[in-house]
């Protein structure tokens, strides 16, 4: 069986990773496995360059094929920020209804309420040799703070067609149409051809 690494700390992640993963013919490894504890600084500019050097990273460390994920939130009435920023931007704030409501804010002096999610995956075959796998969420901002499902910017964004909030879907609705499913489905489908 091929070993595969998740590089990746976040538990919820792993779990949701090793779920996917269950179905397909990898060993699928993830830092606790291998005790790997640091992180390199994520200093890109672009999610697709926070991804690769993660998972870069993980590939120089053990030698063995790595991917990692990077995503975040992108608000046109910010000029489409905070994007790479997604998490600093909402813990800069006292709390999270602090940070919708200075968002809801600017949406109003802007009149723009369009937003999208968005997460890029980097796969490290080989030493300089990495491929991208994209997914995006495209939808708008709402007028209130609605839901207690998911976590981050889900109760404040609307998909587009939807009349709900993200926190408002169920985990099992949310994973068919989000940016991190979308990216995942592209990975998968790569690595079974
Ligand atoms: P990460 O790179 O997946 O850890 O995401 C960085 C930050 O972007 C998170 O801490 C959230 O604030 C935000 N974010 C990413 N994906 C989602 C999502 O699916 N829903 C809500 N917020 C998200």
């Amino acid at each position: 069986m091929k070993q595969l690494l998740f590089f990746s700390n976040n538990k919820n992640k792993i779990i949701e990773i090793k779920k996917i993963f269950k179905k397909f013919n990898f060993d699928l490894l993830s830092l606790n496995d291998l005790n790997i504890s640091e992180e390199p600084e994520e200093s890109g500019q672009t999610f697709e360059e926070n991804a690769k050097i993660k998972s870069d990273h993980g590939f120089n460390k053990t030698g063995i094929p790595c991917f990692a994920d990077d995503s975040g939130i992108c608000i046109e009435s910010l000029n489409w920020k905070p994007g790479v920023l997604s998490k600093r931007f909402l813990n800069n704030f006292k709390n999270k209804e602090v940070c919708f409501k200075s968002i809801f804010k600017s949406i109003k002096n802007s009149g723009k309420q369009n937003a999208y999610f968005k997460t890029s995956i980097s796969l490290t075959i080989n030493k300089n040799q990495n491929i991208i796998f994209n997914g995006k969420i495209y939808g708008r901002i709402s007028e209130q703070i609605k839901g207690s499902f998911g976590f981050g910017y889900d109760p404040i964004f609307i998909p587009k067609n939807y009349n709900k909030t993200l926190a408002e879907l169920s985990t099992k609705d949310k994973n068919e149409i989000s940016h991190r499913s979308i990216a995942v489905n592209k990975l998968i489908n790569f690595l079974s051809n």
